[in-house]
C-alpha cells in the first residue's frame, strides 16, 4: 500500500471513528420497538450505502444483513447485534434522550448498533487486506420472540464458519470485555398450569373442589424442585407470574390458570424441570380430586460459549491491549443461542460503565467504550478470518 494511500485511509477510519458518536446519539434519540424497526433499519441502511457497503436483498421487513467481501479468498463469519428498544420511559437525563415517550434504549441496542456500523465501515476500509467475508447482522425483534429466527428464515448462516455477539455490560469498567465460556445466559420456558377444579356456593365448599386451594398447594411445592430435584451447584430457577381464578367473594371458581417461566442453563436440567413441574401440578391436583394440566413453551436455550472461542477472542484482546474480565452469569434469556445451534458462536459481553441495570429507565451506556468496542470487533472479525475452518 501506498503511503498516501495508507495515509488517506487513516484518515478515513478517524473520521468514522469520530462519527459512531452521531450514529449513537440518532439510535438513542429514536427508538422502536422489536418488529417496528423501520426508521431504525433505514438509518442504518443510508449509513452503509453511504460508504458503498453491500445490504443483502432479504426481503425483512425490519433488520438487515450487511456484507463486505475482502479482496483474498476465504471463509465467512458473522458478526451480531440486535436493534430494537423497549417500552420504558426514559429518566436517564442525558442530553440525547428519547424523543418518544413511552419507549427507550434501555437494554444498549443502540450502543450494539452504532458499534457495528463502525465495524463494518472500518473492516470496509480495509477489505482489500481482508481473506473471505465479513456479515454483519442487524438483528430485529431481540426483546421479543422472534427475532432471530427472522434472520435464520433467510439461511444467512449457511456460508458462514464462526458467529461473534455483542452486549453491554452495565457494571464493568468502560469498555473492558467480559469473556466467559460455557452457559452465560440461561434457556427460557414458558408455561401455563390449567386446574379443572368444581365450582359451588362459597358457603357450600364441600360440594365443590376449590381450585385456588389446589392452586395455592402447587404453588408452594413447585419451589420445592429447585431445592430438592436439582443439583445445588446448578443454577436453576421457576418464577410463577400470574395466577387468575373467580370473579366474586362469594362463589367458589370452577377452574384456575397459573404461568411462569422456567430458567435452566443445562439441557439435562431443563428436561428433568419440565416433567417435575408436569408431575407436581397433576399429581397434587389429583390429590384434591381435581385436574391440573401443563403447557410448555420452549424458548431459546441457554447462550452457550465453547472454551476454545473463548481463549480466542482473548487473545485477540490481548493483541490490541484490551483489559478482559469474566461474565456474570445470568438467567436472563438471548436468542442468540439460536445461531449457536448452527455454528460455533461466542457471545461477549463489553463494559458500558454506568450505576443501573439493564432495562433500567435511568440506564446509560457510555459513550466512552463505543470506539475500543469497534477496534475490538474489527480485530476479532479480521483474526477469525485467518483461522482455517473445516
Ligand atoms: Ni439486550
Amino acid at each position: 500500500m501506498g503511503k498516501d494511500i495508507l495515509e488517506d485511509i487513516l484518515q478515513k477510519e478517524k473520521s468514522i471513528l469520530a462519527n459512531i458518536k452521531n450514529d449513537f446519539e440518532w439510535l438513542h434519540e429514536n427508538p422502536e420497538l422489536a418488529y417496528e424497526e423501520y426508521n431504525t433499519t433505514e438509518y442504518i441502511k443510508e449509513q452503509l450505502l453511504k460508504e458503498n457497503i453491500t445490504v443483502l436483498d432479504l426481503h425483512l421487513e425490519t433488520g438487515l444483513v450487511a456484507q463486505i467481501d475482502g479482496g483474498q479468498e476465504g471463509s465467512t463469519i458473522a458478526l451480531r447485534c440486535d436493534i430494537d428498544a423497549l417500552p420504558i420511559q426514559e429518566e436517564s437525563g442525558l442530553e440525547y434522550a428519547s424523543k418518544k415517550a413511552g419507549l427507550m434504549h434501555a437494554c444498549g441496542h443502540d450502543f450494539h448498533t452504532a458499534v457495528m456500523l463502525g465495524v463494518a465501515k472500518v473492516l470496509n476500509l480495509y477489505r482489500k487486506e481482508l481473506k473471505g467475508s465479513v456479515k454483519i447482522i442487524f438483528q430485529p425483534a431481540e426483546e421479543a420472540p422472534g427475532g432471530a429466527t427472522k434472520i435464520l428464515e433467510k439461511d444467512v448462516l449457511e456460508d458462514v464458519k464462526q458467529i461473534w455477539g455483542i452486549h453491554t455490560a452495565p457494571g464493568i469498567s468502560v469498555g473492558t470485555l467480559a469473556i466467559s465460556e460455557g452457559a452465560v445466559m440461561a434457556a427460557v420456558d414458558r408455561f401455563e398450569i390449567h386446574v379443572q377444579g368444581t365450582g359451588t356456593h362459597a358457603a357450600h365448599p364441600e360440594e365443590g373442589i376449590d381450585p385456588i386451594v389446589v392452586m395455592s398447594a402447587i404453588v408452594q411445592s413447585v419451589q420445592t424442585i429447585v431445592s430438592r430435584n436439582m443439583n445445588p451447584f446448578h443454577a436453576n430457577l421457576i418464577s410463577i407470574t400470574r395466577i387468575e381464578s373467580g370473579n366474586t367473594w362469594n362463589v367458589i371458581s370452577e377452574k384456575g390458570f397459573m404461568e411462569g417461566t422456567v430458567r435452566t442453563l443445562d439441557v439435562e436440567d431443563r428436561q428433568r424441570i419440565r416433567e417435575r413441574l408436569s408431575d407436581l401440578a397433576s399429581g397434587i391436583a389429583k390429590s384434591y380430586g381435581a385436574e391440573a394440566t401443563l403447557s410448555w413453551y420452549a424458548g431459546p436455550p441457554a447462550v452457550y460459549n465453547e472454551a476454545s472461542l473463548c481463549d480466542f477472542a482473548r487473545k485477540v484482546a490481548d493483541k490490541i491491549g484490551a483489559e478482559v474480565t469474566e461474565v456474570e452469569k445470568s438467567l436472563g434469556g438471548e436468542d442468540f443461542s439460536l445461531y449457536q445451534e448452527k455454528v460455533a458462536g461466542a457471545y461477549i459481553k463489553v463494559g458500558t460503565g454506568g450505576e443501573h441495570p439493564i432495562h433500567h429507565p435511568a440506564f446509560i451506556a457510555d459513550q466512552g467504550a463505543l470506539i475500543p468496542t469497534v477496534r475490538y470487533f474489527v480485530e476479532l472479525a479480521k483474526e477469525s478470518l485467518n483461522i482455517e475452518f473445516d
